[in-house]
């Protein structure tokens, strides 16, 4: 295996150097991307059934969706919740709602497995006691991809967010607090879990056009799994 580093640029040079093996690091070791931003390796491949029923479940009851942007945008990545509240965005804006808009109804609760997945993630990243009440589903075809972005919208900034990457590997960006500071170019891989919370709870990230490729857990696609505190 090829092994590959990755450089970064100026303020970023006092963060870690991520030196990574060819998006196949699923060994369950910890990289730390700075202070508060960790990604733990293949944390959650050994759950890789219940997570796929779970997921099939909370889609069966709120589907996957193209959701538009305030700017009049159709994302790219498709999107579903489970959990208290769940992430919306339309004309109006993006904001935490406790119905689905598509079905006017709750949303599905957050199956335990993800739940607990999430606070043992928390915790091994050094946060205790993460409660999620929110958990965005995203679902990524080929060619999708999620712009720079902070995570703002939650009611506390205390909690930090859980990420869990399934199927088909992605470049994950980290940047810093300012959107125009580099980004570190992170490969997540199948199982993989980031956890970014304190000092790191702020900063810009987003997903790099999604390769065409094929993945055991959900052929051409790679889910994601984002948890937060967004009520409180
Ligand atoms: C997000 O920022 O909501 C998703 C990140 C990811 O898909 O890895
Ligand atoms: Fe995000």
């Amino acid at each position: 295996m090829r092994p590959q580093t990755f450089q970064l640029g100026r303020e970023n040079e006092r963060m870690t150097t991520l030196s990574l093996f060819d998006a196949e690091r699923s060994d369950g070791g910890v990289d730390e991307l700075c202070p508060g931003a960790m990604v733990l390796r293949g944390f959650a491949a050994r759950r890789e059934r219940e997570l796929a029923q779970a997921v099939d479940g909370v889609a069966r009851a709120a589907p996957f969706r193209h959701l538009i942007t305030p700017g009049g945008y159709r994302m790219s990545v498709a999107m579903t919740n489970c959990g208290d509240v769940g992430w919306i965005s339309d004309e109006t804006g993006y904001r935490y709602e406790a119905c689905d808009p598509l079905t006017g109804e709750r949303w599905p609760d957050m199956p335990e497995v993800i739940r607990e997945l999430a606070r043992e993630a928390a915790m091994r990243a050094g946060f205790e006691r993460f409660a999620p009440n929110a958990c965005l589903v995203n679902r990524y075809e080929p060619r999708a991809r999620l712009s720079l972005h902070q995570d703002k919208d939650e009611q506390d900034f205390s909690a930090p967010i859980v990420s869990v990457s399934l199927g088909v590997p992605a470049a994950f960006l980290f940047g810093g607090l300012r959107r125009k500071d580099p980004t570190l170019r992170v490969p997540l891989t199948h199982g993989d879990v980031v956890v970014w919370g304190g000092p790191a709870r702020l900063r810009y990230h987003g997903v790099l056009a999604l390769k065409q490729a094929e993945h055991p857990f959900a052929g051409a696609l790679r889910y994601n799994l984002t948890l937060r505190t967004a009520v409180t």
